[in-house]
């Protein structure tokens, strides 16, 4: 059965975990989905697996049609398209025309848009309004890298205060859900604490309702990653060493036989 962004609410009160991973294509998001994977980000961070130095180049075209591929691998996990940098903040008009063809064309079950600040709340409020689910994104959000860099955020009493009244006003705007992204622990407990919506982590700390890491990170892809990333396999190893086996297989003519 497929899950909803009410059931995820649920399970906060519940105090299960909501494990959520990044996907870009149908086998990656087949993969995570049988393997149980509750939600499912096609995240603007596929920019690492696209060639792309920053999340800022990616376009909604780009998105949208990696969005679509991973909506055919999954049947059971809640899909989350991110919007790419400069569709929504330009205006709420461009907001609902491009949240609406994540969720129209591409058959996504909400979108997430980075900041809470006045007018991304009122952006935010007026999506939901429309019927469509919004995932909030504050701390470290990277298509601001040129303002904030990728450092952590919420070091100092006034940037801790200014996040924790962004996720507050995301909860009143109606987002279901909100990621915290490299933030002190005790300040994504504090968040945690205070809203009825699950926060999903990512360089959090333990203490959200669930956590979210970059795929290609978690599976040795990546050229490179962020300090709090976990890598569990090494997949550029294991790739090149088959790549290599073939390589002298052939050339040696061992294969085929
Ligand atoms: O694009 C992405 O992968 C994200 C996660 C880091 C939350 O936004
Ligand atoms: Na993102």
């Amino acid at each position: 059965m497929a899950l909803t962004t009410q059931q995820l609410i649920q399970w906060k009160q519940q105090g299960r975990q909501i494990v959520a991973l990044t996907a870009w294509d149908y086998a990656i998001a087949q993969l995570l989905d049988l393997a149980g994977v509750d939600l499912i980000l096609v995240g603007d961070s596929m920019a690492v697996v696209l060639g792309y130095e920053t999340t800022l180049p990616i376009t909604l075209e780009e998105m949208l049609y990696h969005a679509k591929a991973v909506r055919r691998g999954v049947k059971r996990a809640l899909i989350v398209v991110d919007l790419p940098f400069l569709t929504y903040q330009e205006s709420i008009q461009q907001a609902i025309n491009s949240a609406g063809r994540a969720l129209k064309e591409a058959g996504a079950q909400a979108v997430k848009l980075e900041g809470g600040y006045p007018a991304m709340i009122e952006t935010i409020t007026r999506l939901v309004q429309a019927g469509i689910p919004v995932m909030g994104h504050v701390g470290l959000t990277p298509q601001s890298v040129h303002q904030i860099g990728l450092r952590q955020q919420g070091k100092t009493e006034t940037t801790r205060e200014r996040i924790l009244q962004e996720a507050i006003a995301l909860e009143q705007a109606g987002v279901f859900s909100i990621v915290l992204e490299h933030i002190p622990a005790d300040l994504a407990l504090q968040i945690t604490q205070k809203l009825s919506i699950p926060t999903i982590g990512i360089g959090a700390g333990p203490h959200c309702d669930g956590q979210v890491l970059v795929t290609s990170d978690v599976i040795g892809l990546s050229e490179k990653h962020p300090p709090f990333a976990k890598v569990y396999t090494n997949l550029r190893d294991t790739i090149t060493k088959a790549v290599q086996d073939y390589s002298v297989e052939v050339r040696e003519r061992k294969f085929p036989e």
